[in-house]
This record gives C-alpha cells, structure tokens and sequence, in this order.
C-alpha cells in the first residue's frame, strides 16, 4: 500500500502557504482511497485543502478522533465540499464538554464540545457510522476504539470537564481513539488529541493488531499539559519501542515537542499545516 499523509489543519505553518490554527485533520492518500482524520475547528480546512492541492471531494471516509471542538468544527465545511460520506467515530462524540480555562486570573468555563447537532451534520450528508470496540474499517485501516487506561502515569486532564444532567466533572474522553494503518514497512498510528494516553494507545494497537514495528507515530500527543512525570515516563518508554518516526503537532506543546527532538533526534519532525509522510 503506497500511501502519504499530509497534515492540513495544525497550530502552526510551516511553508509558505496554508493558515494555522488551533485544531488537527490529516488528509491520507492510499491505493484504495483518500480519507480525512479530524476536521480542525473549521476555520482552515477548506482553504488550507485548496493550496495544498487535497481534494476534499475525493475522501471516501472520514474519521473523527474524539469530539472536541478542534478535531470536530470543520465537519460542516467538509461535507458541504462533499456530500454523502461515511463518517466514524464514537457514540459519545457529542457529549457536552467544557474546558475550565485560567483567564486574566479567574477560572473561566468554555464549550469545547462538538459545535453543531447530529441531524445537521446528517442533513449536509454525514452517516454516521459508531464503534467502541477496535474495528477494521478497510483493508489496512483500523480504528482503536476505546482505549484501557492501564498506566499509572497516563492521568486525564484536569481542565477538561464533562456536563451530564446538569453535574459537571472530569472527562476521561472515552471516546478518544487513534487511526491505524497497517503498512508493508509498519504501522502508521496517527493520534487526534491521545487523551488515552500516548503509551496505552500504542499498547493497546500492538495488542489488537500483533505487531510491535511503527514506521511512524503522527498527531497531538497532549504531553505538554499533564505533569513532568507523564511526559518523562512516556518518553523513556516510547524510546524503548520500534518507532522509526515521531511527528507530533497541535497539543503536543513546544516542551515536549523540544524533549522528544532531543530524545528522537533525525527520528523526529514537526508535523505543521503542509508537512507531509510518505510510506
Ligand atoms: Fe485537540
Ligand atoms: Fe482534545
């Protein structure tokens, strides 16, 4: 399978061309078909498609990570591009979430949910596929479906939050799950936010798929955001690991983008809105 991976919504440019912003979606090319991991928040999907030469029109399945505002907002532009097309995710993409954000000193509560209703989604032409379990999509293509929280330092996010019935407590994003691909030189594991955690996510793939060789880890990997112990722990066992490439992006952060370079050296590369992975 000849395939190549170009990240389209990112916090930061790293050509030329295309606009930043807060969010991730990746564009994948292979021999049997395109596909659209996460949809960034809707601000740069359409146009950042448009210079860089990816053709929404051409996906013929989108994937949806979790259901944050960064991952999910562009899905509306998307389907307005493309009509009828099959979209994957979990069930409890639209749960109500909340980020409690520290704002000119007072803790502010902000909607990071998915921004827009089911039945629009569907009226613009989205249908709707839902899995929990890991689950084959197409030849190769895998997604990991809810990931077991088994490490001790692989902890939630605080600041994220989850409203039911009115109570509002930690989100542990079940929902958050990874694409895989199974290629002739590894695994191609591409993370939306990892809010499983980096290090069960990847356990979890090389037990459902057997396999233990990754030609490259892409996406956010939120180790910027958790404690000095989550980050150091995940990189001492990521180093440990067969991992040919690491390209992290979007909630990554610039720490432990800085501490994965070091770590990773020639290994490592900086997934910005342009930059591309060829398998
Ligand atoms: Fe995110
Ligand atoms: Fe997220």
């Amino acid at each position: 399978m000849t395939t190549r991976i170009t990240i389209l919504c990112e916090n930061l440019v790293g050509q030329l061309i295309g606009s930043g912003e807060h969010g991730f979606a990746a564009f994948i090319e292979t021999d049997q078909g395109n596909y659209l991991f996460d949809t960034g928040s809707g601000h740069s999907v359409v146009s950042n498609s448009l210079v860089l030469n990816k053709d929404l029109r051409s996906i013929n399945t989108i994937f949806l990570s979790h259901g944050h505002y960064d991952h999910t907002g562009g899905l509306p532009e998307v389907l307005k591009m493309k009509g009828k097309v099959d979209v994957h995710a979990h069930p409890h993409i639209f749960s109500d979430r909340l980020a409690v954000l520290k704002e000119e000193g007072t803790e502010k509560k902000r909607f990071s949910g998915i921004p827009y209703k089911k039945r629009y989604l569907e009226f613009l032409g989205a249908n709707f596929s839902f899995n929990t379990d890991f689950i084959e999509i197409e030849k190769g293509v895998f997604l990991t479906g809810e990931v077991p929280r088994r490490t001790s330092f692989e902890k939630p996010d605080p600041r994220l939050k989850i409203e039911v019935d009115g109570e509002i407590t930690q989100d542990i994003l079940p929902d958050d799950q990874s694409l895989i691909l199974d290629t002739d030189k590894g695994i191609v594991l591409i993370l939306g936010c990892a809010h499983s955690g980096i290090i069960n996510i990847i356990n979890h793939v090389v037990n459902k798929i057997g396999k233990g060789k990754f030609y490259a880890i892409l996406g956010g990997t939120h180790l910027d955001f958790l404690t000095p112990e989550q980050l150091e722990e995940s990189i001492k066992l990521l180093k440990q690991m067969e991992i040919e490439t690491i390209g992290v992006s979007h909630c990554t952060g610039m720490r432990a983008a800085f501490r994965l370079h070091q770590e990773f050296g020639d290994r490592f590369f900086y997934g910005c809105v342009g930059s591309v992975l060829e398998v």
